[in-house]
């Protein structure tokens, strides 16, 4: 019998949760759903990302709400592949970043999820807290997924590179002679959403129709980019922490449009990408895209534009629709602690050796 896993994700941007069906011996995906969170629980994940009153009972109403949104989803998917839960190992769960705060030795990392609820709730076994192990060997924790982009993306005689483009965006580093790199680079569409939000009231720029009315303003650009995370050697990794709407506006000057805006935090995200990727990986041939952000067709365009002679191109035809890449590796990395495994790349999280990731909430 395959050996099937549930993955869960619902990242940086809170669009809501992705669930993938996943076959741990094939590599493949069998069943896909997203669904997004009740806008009470969206603007509560959003609003414990910074410091308030009563967080911790808030926290733990929102780790519940987590639990359960995560345990409709898994619902959803079990009956729309037909799929009996008795069939599943385990659910790699990633819960909800609102504190991702890795350096030194007080380090860590927050994930909203209450994963007893969870495992109550489906009656599957739930691997979930993925990231503090290696936070506390000293890593930061992130990016997790290059050893699973590597387990499906790797090529022989290539170098390749695989870019998530969620709220924040990371690259992994696929190089031909077997080593694997990566780090986060930066806002990927966090920014953008949250000032379409603001003035427009949509929840994302579809397309990036809206930017590309816009002119960019390479003033304001250079202003964004002198940001030293932009620069900074890896390992690295960031999220709402550092990229949230007062970083934006504490920089923004007069006379600048908010389509202009729009179109400069478009261009922020494709340069800071492309600046990254050329100096880390200068021979790279191809870049395979996934995330929400690899729908937005002018961004691509941009990627394309900035990156002469690499072949950039959306995950779906290398085999994984752009929505599914995460949370697949969020299944995987369920597998890898089921069969004891280690899930990190020290390599690329500064980790001080292999760990095994997670904890379990047997069903
Ligand atoms: N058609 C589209 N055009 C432009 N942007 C889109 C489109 N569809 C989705 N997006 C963007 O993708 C985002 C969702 O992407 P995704 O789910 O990959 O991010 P995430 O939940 O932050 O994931 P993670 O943190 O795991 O990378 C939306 O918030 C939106 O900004
Ligand atoms: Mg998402």
């Amino acid at each position: 019998m395959a050996a099937l896993y549930i993955g869960l994700m619902s990242g940086t941007s809170l669009d809501g949760t992705d669930a993938v069906l996943f076959d741990g011996g094939q590599l493949t995906v069998s069943g896909h759903v997203h669904a997004p969170f009740a806008s009470a629980l969206r603007d509560e994940l959003l609003a414990l990302n910074t410091p308030g009153d009563h967080e911790l009972h808030r926290a733990a109403l929102a780790a519940n709400g987590v639990a359960r949104a995560y345990a409709d989803v898994v619902a959803q998917l079990l009956e729309a592949t037909g799929t009996p839960r008795s069939h599943i190992v385990a659910l790699g769960a990633h819960g909800q970043t609102v504190r991702h705060q890795p350096h030194g030795p007080d380090g860590y990392t927050v994930q909203l999820l209450n994963g007893a609820l969870l495992a109550e709730q489906t009656g599957i076994d739930v691997v979930c807290d993925l990231r503090s192990r290696d936070v506390a060997a000293a890593g930061q924790g992130a990016p997790l997924v290059p050893a699973f982009h590597r387990a499906v993306f790797g090529a022989e005689n290539q170098d390749v590179a695989v870019l998530n483009l969620g709220g924040i965006a990371n690259l992994s580093l696929l190089h031909a002679d077997g080593r694997t790199g990566g780090f986060d680079c930066g806002p990927a569409n966090c920014l953008m959403d949250g000032w379409i939000a603001q003035h427009r009231g949509l929840a994302f720029d579809a397309d990036g129709a809206w930017a590309a009315t816009g002119r960019v303003s390479l003033a304001l650009l250079a202003t964004l980019l002198a940001e030293p995370f932009f620069a900074a050697a890896p390992p690295k990794s960031t999220g709402r922490d550092l990229f949230h709407p007062a970083w934006l506006q504490a920089r923004l000057t007069a006379g600048v449009t908010p389509e202009d805006v729009q179109a400069t935090l478009l261009e922020l995200t494709a340069r800071s990408v492309t600046d990254a990727l050329r100096s880390a990986m200068p021979a790279v041939t191809r870049l395979i895209c996934c995330g929400g952000g690899a729908r937005n067709g002018r961004l691509m365009a941009r990627l394309s534009d900035l990156l002469p002679g690499v072949q950039v191109t959306p995950s779906a035809a290398h085999g994984l629709p752009v929505d599914q890449v995460e949370a697949a590796a969020f299944a995987w990395l369920a597998q890898a602690f089921q069969n004891k495994r280690p899930g990190n790349l020290p390599a690329v999280t500064g980790a001080a050796g292999l760990r095994r990731l997670g904890c379990l909430y047997p069903a």
